[in-house]
């Protein structure tokens, strides 16, 4: 069931229920990251693999520090500036917080998100919430609710509709070696934004060989439909006669009906671009083409997350 009421949701996850839940990167399958009924629980729905672990988010800074055993100075300086935010910070977890949410590791996904009616949602728990975004495992991440209940209203009780995510691109993972911050996954927060807190971050290129994070996996948030990176205008000679799909980022091309077009942001703008990415592919991916065919932006602000998901879906 779709619908906005916080209490029904607090009372469903109290009872170690699931509850989809808004938050501005994209929707959360939420659970109560203490009970292990309730983790096993997201693995199950989401059909995703024991060995990808969960992010845990809360609504307060003191929660966090509740759940970590330290946090080095570089996190402290960006939980500060983007606490709430699209940000995910990877520390050192306490006891308190169950194996099974890290999968076996040392160290803890958290966030707090910055969207109104889920910081109210986690003010009235004394738990915090596991919540992996809310699409079966690979598939594109929800950015509406009417998504997360296509795809998964079957098997959770309730979703929380707090509107169109605003980011629309899952939150920025930040890891720590000793003191220096390193990016896991590059997201909704800009490493640009993030440079002008703590200086120059390095990024991990994302490996095949880490199954470890299947965020970083090569293929994942992938659609159906085929899908190939390049330039349109190139492109959709090589596929005449076939259905074709156009994600661009500005400009839409002659060739292709315009109803099987997504134009990502008309003026240019990255996060308008982000923002409409996950909608678009997923209104694609329903129209049963040949071939989705997708231009990447330039590499810089959001236009780094924004083609990072795109190789993916490409891969
Ligand atoms: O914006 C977001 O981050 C959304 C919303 C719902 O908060 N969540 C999200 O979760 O994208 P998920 O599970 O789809 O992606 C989380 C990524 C996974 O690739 C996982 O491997 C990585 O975070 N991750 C979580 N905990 C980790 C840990 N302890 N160590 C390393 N990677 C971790
Ligand atoms: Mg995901």
């Amino acid at each position: 069931m779709i619908g906005k009421d916080i209490k029904t949701a607090v009372e469903l996850l109290k009872n170690e229920q699931l509850v989809a839940i808004p938050t501005e990167t994209v929707y959360g399958l939420a659970g109560n990251a203490l009970s292990s009924r309730a983790v096993m629980e997201i693995f199950r729905v989401k059909n995703r693999p024991q060995f990808d672990p969960l992010i845990i988010h809360t609504d307060r800074f003191t929660k966090v520090e509740k759940y970590v055993r330290s946090i080095p100075q570089k996190g402290r300086l960006l939980a500060e500036a983007f606490m709430p935010g699209s940000m995910t910070l990877l520390l050192p977890k306490k006891d308190s917080i169950p194996d099974a949410v890290t999968s076996g590791s040392d160290l803890v996904a958290v966030r707090i998100p910055n969207h109104q009616m889920t910081l109210e949602l986690l003010s009235e728990l004394d738990f915090p919430l596991a919540a992996p975004s809310a699409n079966p495992f690979g598939y594109i991440s929800p950015t509406t609710a009417q998504h997360v209940d296509n795809q998964l209203g079957m098997k959770i009780p309730y979703i929380l509709d707090g509107g169109q995510c605003r980011v629309g691109l899952e939150s920025t993972i930040i890891g720590f070696e000793g003191e220096e911050a390193i990016i896991f996954r590059k997201g909704g927060l800009a490493v640009e934004a993030i440079e002008e807190v703590i200086g120059e971050v390095k990024i991990m290129t994302h490996s095949t060989s880490n199954p470890k994070s299947p965020g970083r996996l090569k293929s994942h948030y992938a659609p159906k439909t085929p899908f190939v990176i390049g330039n349109p205008n190139e492109l959709v000679s090589e596929y005449l006669g076939k259905k074709i799909g156009i994600i661009s980022f500005k400009k839409s091309i002659d060739q292709v009906p315009i109803e099987q077009q997504i134009i990502l942001s008309k003026s240019g703008d990255y996060a308008e671009a982000g923002h409409n990415l996950f909608a678009g592919m997923r209104r694609l991916d329903g129209l049963n083409l040949d071939i989705i065919i997708a231009e990447l932006l330039p590499e810089k602000d959001l236009g780094r997350a924004i083609n990072d998901r795109l190789k993916r879906a490409g891969a």
